[in-house]
């Protein structure tokens, strides 16, 4: 099948090297120039650079004669004569200042490029059906629009789709080539037959659950997931964590096994952190409250848990000066990850981005940031801020401790997890290191008693003992 994207992002890219890695012929549209063109190399390490996934590269490269990523919509044109599928894979943020409400320019600014030729496909005949695809997370009335946006260009012959992606980042290609489920939401047989040959891989499968529905129902559901996982992970260090670290001889790590050894509780999402960040949970959550109370309905579960998470994000800093008696002023501050979790370089509503600009408001002299992966998207964040000067971006974990007097732990990954051995020998106490992913749980008891104060989520302020 001949298949475009729109949006060639986290989502676009790993669906579209998925869909090439099925056999199908792939053009990705991106305005971003520089995105596409990384994408367009044969070298690991720069597609890497681009989007941090492990096995995109490998999947790219070894499909190259059946993908391109282009930014030239004269490209597109052409392609689109006998497209049979288009997915739609634009970023749908928050609007600015709306309490939620889904920011859909990028998608109309990409339906504009595409709407005009699509009408004109096979000598303005038409004659091929196309289907639109929605891979976006949209609001559930989303389907309705989107019917409006094309038939305004005068696109006939065509069928929309809601098809929302499930991928975990950090694992979106695991996800994508051995997905739990994929659903299709679609009105028409002819669209699920459709979508049913872009997925032949899928459909027969004895693991993959193929789930056909309604497009509203595929759209709610993406929101809804959305919704009980970050909610779960929110419970986590808004309750259990909290309860860890008010109560006296509760070890977090001992609660945790006794709560997901009940198997309705689960272990996914209860590992104590500072902050639920992501490009999606707080904006999907955002999404479902405002399009909730637009219908007239209560959303104040979904905004408390909207809440708790800033709260969690100022509670875990201010501790520093309400339990350790910091002060910011003139310190050098260790940072460790601005990736908002591990195996990723996304720092979109990171924890540990956040971090860096509490710690530049509140007046420290330097702050030392060491990330695996995402020091290139954190200095592109910080390029235009005034203080930006204070950053200092560091090569290594000694590099980043040396001279400082604080460290902060906010990304979980794994290799922090002997940075205990590091702290020994690098710096000396008087040193708070606070950790927001309890990374370093292995060694409190150690750095307490060679004289570290450590404040770490789930966990009551531990005073070194010397
Ligand atoms: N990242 C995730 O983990 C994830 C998971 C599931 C669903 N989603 C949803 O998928 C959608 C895309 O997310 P993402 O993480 O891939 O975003 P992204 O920001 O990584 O990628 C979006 C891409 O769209 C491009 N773009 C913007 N305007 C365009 C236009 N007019 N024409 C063509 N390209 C344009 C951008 O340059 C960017 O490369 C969002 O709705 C998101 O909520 C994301």
């Amino acid at each position: 099948m001949k298949i475009l994207y729109m949006g060639g992002g986290f989502v676009g890219a790993c669906s579209a090297a998925v869909s090439a890695d099925s056999g199908h012929e792939v053009l990705v549209f991106d305005i971003d120039e520089h995105r596409v063109k990384k994408l367009n190399t044969d070298d690991r390490d720069v597609i890497q650079s681009c989007l941090h996934e492990d096995g995109l590269a490998e999947l790219l490269i070894r499909n190259r004669s059946r993908i391109s990523f282009v930014s030239d919509i004269k490209i597109v044109e052409k392609f689109i004569s006998d497209v049979e599928v288009v997915f739609m894979c634009l970023p749908t943020p928050e609007k600015d200042g709306a309490a939620g409400e889904t920011d859909l320019s990028y998608y109309e600014a990409a339906v504009d490029l595409i709407g005009r030729p699509l009408a004109n496909r096979n000598n303005g005949k038409q004659s091929v059906r196309v289907v639109i695809v929605n891979k976006s997370t949209v609001p559930v009335r989303m389907i309705d629009y989107t019917e409006e946006l094309f038939s305004e260009h005068g696109v006939k012959n065509f069928g929309i789709v809601s098809n929302p992606e499930f991928l975990v980042e950090g694992a979106a290609i695991e996800g994508s080539v051995h997905p739990d489920r994929v659903v299709v939401g679609a009105n028409l047989p002819e669209d699920f037959l459709i979508m049913r040959k872009v997925y032949q891989r899928f459909v027969n499968s004895s693991v993959v659950k193929y789930l056909e529905v309604n497009p509203h129902e595929a759209a709610s559901a993406k929101l809804l997931a959305n919704f009980i996982l970050f909610s779960k992970i929110v419970t986590t260090f808004d309750v259990v964590g909290r309860v860890c670290e008010y109560f006296p001889n509760l070890r977090y790590e001992e609660v945790r096994k006794i709560l997901v050894s009940e198997p309705r509780i689960g272990a996914w999402g209860l590992y104590d952190s500072l902050f639920a960040g992501g490009s999606c949970f707080i904006k999907d959550a955002g999404s479902l409250a405002h399009q909730l109370e637009n219908a007239g309905a209560r959303a104040s579960l979904v905004r408390g848990i909207l809440e708790s998470n800033v709260f969690q994000l100022d509670h875990f800093f201010g501790r520093a000066e309400t339990e350790a008696g910091l002060d910011w002023v003139g310190r050098t501050v260790a940072m460790f990850g601005v990736a908002f979790k591990q195996g990723t370089n996304d720092i979109r509503n990171s924890g540990g981005v956040a971090v860096v600009q509490q710690l530049l408001g509140a007046g420290v002299n330097k702050v030392k940031v060491f990330d695996l992966a995402a020091t290139e998207e954190c200095k592109k964040y910080f390029a235009n801020n005034p203080h930006s000067g204070r950053i200092e971006y560091c090569e290594n974990e000694t590099e980043t401790l040396k001279d400082s007097s604080v460290a902060i732990l906010c990304t979980d990954w794994p290799q922090f997890e002997t940075l205990g051995e590091v702290f020994k020998s690098v710096v000396k106490p008087p040193y708070l290191i606070m950790d927001g992913r309890r990374i370093i749980k292995s060694w409190y008891n150690e750095l307490i008693s060679l004289g570290f104060d450590i404040i770490a989520v789930g966990s009551p302020f531990m005073k070194s003992n010397k």
